[in-house]
């Protein structure tokens, strides 16, 4: 936010008062604070960016709608679906605007998005996305050395406080592509274990779904990927598309109206997409990508696809993308 013309950080809360201050005094916020109900008392603030452990984000997310400000939830959006279900009534009625991550829309899924959309792969039969990497642990470690911290174990290993692993926490990016790409799915069986990691949350999980509008899904993730060049594949009758968005690449193949591979040129992704997206939302009053409704069908997979694995049963959806 301090990098993005046009906005000013105002204030940072964290239950640690030293993160808070620390994090203040590198981005130049004028004050710091540890209960973020005080720091929303505060009347020159206009949005409100939600970055705590994942159970708490629709919460507070809920409180800042209710203060009147503008909110950007970090993602997930929920560990539980009521939690989901409280956000998508509160942003529904609120004259603010919710923007749920991740955000999908940089160029080369915008391109994807589109080709889809435009029939020319024929029916979709298949969807893959498989988002993963070699666990938060070394991450969180760079994140107390910024905060001059003894070491720790790992937030996000513990059960208590982030309530779901490498599914909530890298999955999500998967379960949301697929459903951005190809809308709702009905319902989800999952496999959802923890193999290798010191953690009391899952460390890998591999979720298959059925589309509203016929197909497979497959969404797999992992925090035990030590290298691997995956992301998302989509099979339809008339055509093949990979698309990797974090690279910016993008291949097609179509049978019409000649065979063969193209490469759709996509330009690269802005710094901080996100982030000015939110902006300029607020500033030209228009509706926010990354929908609560579409967050809140992100969490009910993930959801479905741990119970599928408690339960061995195939679990239906109630939500939708919208
Ligand atoms: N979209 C992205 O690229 C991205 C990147 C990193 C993290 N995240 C998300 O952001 C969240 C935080 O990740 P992190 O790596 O910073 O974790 P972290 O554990 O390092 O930091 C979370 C901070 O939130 C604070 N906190 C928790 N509850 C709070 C509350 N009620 N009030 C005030 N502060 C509170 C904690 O004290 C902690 O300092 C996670 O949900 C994660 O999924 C998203």
């Amino acid at each position: 936010m301090a990098a993005i013309p046009g906005t000013e950080l105002m204030a940072v809360c964290d239950l640690r008062e030293h993160r808070a201050r620390i994090t203040a005094e590198k981005f130049g916020a004028k004050a710091h604070y540890t209960d973020y109900r005080k720091l929303l008392e505060r009347n020159d603030l206009d949005a409100v960016i939600v970055a705590t452990y994942h159970p708490t984000h629709a919460s507070i997310a809920c409180e800042v709608l209710r203060s009147g400000r503008h909110v950007l939830v970090q993602k997930p959006l929920a560990t539980r679906l009521e939690e989901a279900d409280k956000l998508v009534k509160a942003a529904r009625s609120s004259r603010c605007k919710t923007m749920c991550l991740p955000y999908n829309w940089l160029p080369a899924y915008e391109r994807a998005k589109e080709i889809v959309d435009s029939g020319a792969l024929g029916k979709i039969t298949l969807i893959r996305s498989r988002v993963a990497h070699n666990g938060p642990e070394k991450y969180y470690a760079s994140t107390q050395a910024l905060f001059r911290e003894e070491p720790e174990e790992c937030a996000f290993f513990r059960k208590e406080i982030s309530e779901g692993g490498a599914l909530f926490d890298m999955g999500v990016y998967a379960v949301s592509a697929v459903t951005g790409l190809v809308g709702s799915l009905v319902s989800v069986t999952g496999y959802v274990k923890t193999l290798n990691k010191p953690s009391e949350v899952e460390d890998t999980a591999s979720l298959i779904g059925e589309m509203e509008r016929g197909g497979i899904a497959c969404m797999e993730t992992s925090w035990c990927q030590v290298a691997g060049q995956e992301s998302t594949a989509i099979y339809g009758t008339k055509g093949t598309l990979y698309l990797d968005v974090w690279q910016g690449s993008l291949s097609v193949y179509l049978t019409e109206p000649f065979p063969g591979w193209l490469k759709p040129d996509v330009s690269s992704a802005p710094a901080q997409a996100a982030h000015r997206h939110f902006v300029e939302c607020i500033l030209k009053d228009l509706q926010p990508r990354g929908r609560p409704e579409h967050a809140r069908h992100v969490v009910e997979i993930m959801r479905a696809g741990r119970e599928s694995e408690e339960t061995g049963k195939r679990i239906a959806l109630r939500t939708k993308v919208e």
